[in-house]
């Protein structure tokens, strides 16, 4: 038994907001545990994200309910993408301002000395915000994005990559029995991490991420090439937010029409293009919400544990205002500012995109 620490903190709150993510319920066991058995805190678990603390929605987290939940996929506290400081058409500023004003009035009826937001950029984002508010904000960064400035991997990348790999490996036995080219959508948002990843451990032919935009035509060329050589078959991996160098040269507005007009879909515009220009028969599949189901990986559950029991550490050192991060092989963390409103994106000379060219991948240029 854990001979109990001082701690400035009493009582936490924790919640998930966002996107899910594998990995999320190995975060919570992680905070709750360390905060419950090492400091004594009362962990209180919020429902639903941020609109947990505007209707209130909150429950005691007993050391019962965190047992038994480091492989369970999804959030036991559910999740929202409920953005308090963000106004959209239908809200005035005054809902914005009740709704910050709501939570800030749940954080003190519930006695939170410290509030732990397990989130990816948006939400660390609303958490630096209600720091700046005066609340005592802890963030955890998690999305299988993998696009969290300040960390070196979120938790529940490696899952997600885990998913992706099987999902291109399958691919390939069906694309050479019907001699197809196969293009496979992976998530990321406005990154490439995903694609790139298990692009290169799937042994994609073709990587398409967000920060290359691709030229069709050498796609094209790369696939006549390989038919040249004898390979009947081509797996392109496209990562969700990829576009072409003509999709790239538009403005927002342009883009959104040429969309509306050719598929929202990254992978069905990608397996149209290639049709056209090579003549190939091409199938699309998007692997969707698949990459943020189901049991964690290994490598998530421990970085997730690890990252869940260090915020318990600052919390009870008093250390506020900061968001947990992995720094190469220890656990280190930053100021909420560092993530607030950018994202993590491949840097052309990352090493697996050399790595890629360097065994004959197109990365579509
Ligand atoms: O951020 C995680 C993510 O899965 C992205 O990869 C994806 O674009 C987005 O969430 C989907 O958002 P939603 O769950 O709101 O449909």
């Amino acid at each position: 038994m854990n001979i109990k620490r001082s701690s400035v903190a009493k009582t936490i709150g924790i919640l998930t907001a966002g996107g899910d993510c594998p990995c999320l319920n190995a975060a919570i066991r992680g905070v709750g545990r360390a905060a419950q058995s090492r400091y004594g805190m009362k962990v209180m678990g919020i429902s639903d994200g941020f609109r947990g603390l505007i209707e209130e929605n909150v429950r005691l987290l007993n050391p019962e309910e965190l047992s038994g939940i480091l492989t369970r996929g999804g959030t036991i506290l559910g999740a929202s993408r409920e953005k308090p400081f963000k106004s959209d058409i239908r809200e005035s500023d005054e809902i914005i301002g009740d709704k910050v004003h709501a939570i800030k009035k749940t954080y003190k009826k519930l006695g939170l000395d410290c509030l732990v937001i397990l989130g990816g950029n948006g939400t660390n984002t609303t958490g630096y915000r209600f720091s700046q508010e005066g609340l005592n904000i802890i963030g955890l960064p998690k999305t299988i994005d993998n696009d969290i400035v300040g960390t070196d991997r979120t938790f529940g990348f490696h899952s997600a990559l885990s998913i992706g790999t099987e999902a291109i490996d399958r691919l390939h036995s069906t694309a050479q029995s019907h001699s197809r080219v196969m293009v496979i959508e992976l998530m990321g948002r406005k990154a490439g991490w995903l694609a790139l990843y298990a692009g290169a451990a799937g042994g994609g032919d073709v990587i398409l991420i967000p920060e290359i935009p691709y030229d069709i035509q050498a796609v094209a060329r790369h696939i006549e090439e390989r038919e040249k050589a004898g390979k009947r078959f081509s797996i392109v991996v496209v990562a969700e937010g990829a576009l072409s160098i003509q999709e790239a040269a538009m403005d927002k507005r342009e883009r959104k029409k040429y969309r509306a007009e050719n598929g929202p879909s990254a992978a069905y515009r990608v397996a149209r293009e290639i049709q056209e220009a090579s003549g190939k028969e091409t199938r699309a599949t998007v692997l969707g919400y698949v990459q943020r189901g189901g049991i964690p990986s290994a490598s998530d559950r421990v970085l997730a544990t690890s990252l869940g029991t260090a915020a318990a550490d600052l919390i009870a050192q008093g250390d506020f205002g900061r968001m947990v991060a992995l720094h190469g092989d220890s656990i280190g963390s930053v100021e909420l500012k560092v993530p607030e409103g950018k994202i993590k994106s491949v840097p052309k000379d990352h090493y697996i995109l050399d790595s890629a060219i360097a065994v004959g991948t197109c990365i579509g240029v």
